[in-house]
């Protein structure tokens, strides 16, 4: 592995293509947390290597290889959409070289390689959260729309399966394709089936898009509610949604408005290092992986190759601006708070905030 004193971070991120906003949140967090905790850790000097994978997964591969190869870096991180993280894991497994995933969120991706971890989180763990509050809550019937790859098949399974379980109905269950997808023709079939509201999952960076459709065809005034998971109310579009937005119920695991001191900074930095840009669950995700990369590092003093790091970034236990997390040990995948939260106004600007929590949540799809 990296040779000298440097150590590497090989950063895998969509920095250009539609899913660019999750690649400049992710990048900025990540070089937030190395600006407030210094470039030196147990003697090492920390690089960041940023690679541009354009979305595509055949990119994502191919540089995954060449940071391993060429450049010998102790860590690969990032991974912004599900099909690139599985993309890069078997890369990891060869090499023996830990991955965090930062931002995709399908359960079965840490399943993908013994090296993979993950600090962003699961659409299971966020849709369950909703398949409980929405039927308490007058929401009896709901048709599901989800964009059509694997967070999207998540999402609609575990939010169905936990709806019904409580009595709920699901109408009709909807899938858009991820590229380009048109929302119109299937808004118009949500219309015509008069749901008590529609359950949505986009990917961040979507949701602005769903939201204008949503009110341009009146859907709000025709008595249909919107809820979904975090994604579709992206704090990274919230405030250009306008005012439709208001009232929105998702779940989640993360919103700018969280109300904790540590919160506070990490949202006070992250805007002053970058204009007219808010954090939003993406940023969080690169932010703690950052932390579990250091703290794994500071433990085995840079000794013991990729075996050694992965093992000090297992079972790791902190307070991230999220709240309280875990990197469990046995699935490596993260154990951490779900939200309820709604579209306020708060000082003339659109916040998600968090009215229920669902304590310590892990991921529901690897309980089977
Ligand atoms: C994934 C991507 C997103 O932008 C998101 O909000 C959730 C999941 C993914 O591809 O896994």
């Amino acid at each position: 592995q990296a040779q000298d004193n440097t150590f590497k971070i090989g950063l895998i991120l969509p920095m250009t293509g539609q899913q660019a906003s999750t690649g400049r949140q992710v990048e900025a967090a990540a070089k937030l947390y190395m600006a407030q905790h210094g470039d030196t850790v147990a003697g090492k000097k920390v690089q960041l290597i940023v690679k541009d994978d354009t979305g595509l997964p055949d990119v994502a591969k191919r540089l995954a290889q060449e940071l391993v190869v060429n450049d010998k870096v102790n860590v690969l991180a990032g991974f912004g959409l599900t099909p690139i993280a599985l993309a890069v894991a078997p890369i990891a497994t060869q090499s023996k070289t830990p991955a965090i995933t930062m931002a995709a969120a399908t359960s079965a991706i840490t399943q993908a390689s013994p090296y993979m971890l993950r600090s962003s989180f699961t659409l299971p763990q966020a849709a369950v959260a909703m398949g409980d509050w929405a039927p308490k809550n007058g929401i009896k019937s709901v048709v599901t729309l989800v964009a059509d790859y694997g967070p999207g098949n998540d999402a609609e399974k575990f939010f169905a399966e936990r709806f019904e379980l409580n009595g709920g109905k699901v109408i009709e269950k909807l899938r858009v394709p991820l590229r380009n997808p048109d929302f119109a023709p299937f808004l118009q079939k949500v219309r015509d089936a008069k749901p008590d509201a529609l359950f949505v999952f986009v990917p961040s960076g979507a949701g602005a898009a769903v939201m204008k459709q949503f009110l341009e065809r009146g859907m709000d005034k025709a008595g249909i509610k919107m809820i979904g998971t975090g994604d579709v109310t992206d704090d990274d579009q919230l405030n250009d949604m306008g005012d439709g937005a208001l009232g929105v119920v998702t779940s989640h695991h993360y919103s700018t408005a969280h109300p904790s001191a540590m919160n506070k900074k990490f949202v006070a930095d992250f805007e002053a290092a970058n204009k007219n840009m808010r954090p939003n669950f993406m940023a969080v995700g690169g932010y703690d992986g950052m932390r579990i990369i250091y703290e794994a590092l500071k433990t085995t003093k840079g000794q013991g190759g990729g075996d050694a790091l992965l093992a000090a970034m297992k079972g790791q236990v902190f307070e991230s601006p999220r709240g309280p997390v875990l990197i469990d040990a046995q699935t490596r995948d993260i154990t951490q708070d779900i939200y309820l939260r709604k579209v306020e106004k708060k000082d003339g600007q659109l916040w998600n905030i968090e009215f229920d929590v669902i304590k310590a949540v892990k991921d529901p799809g690897k309980s089977k």
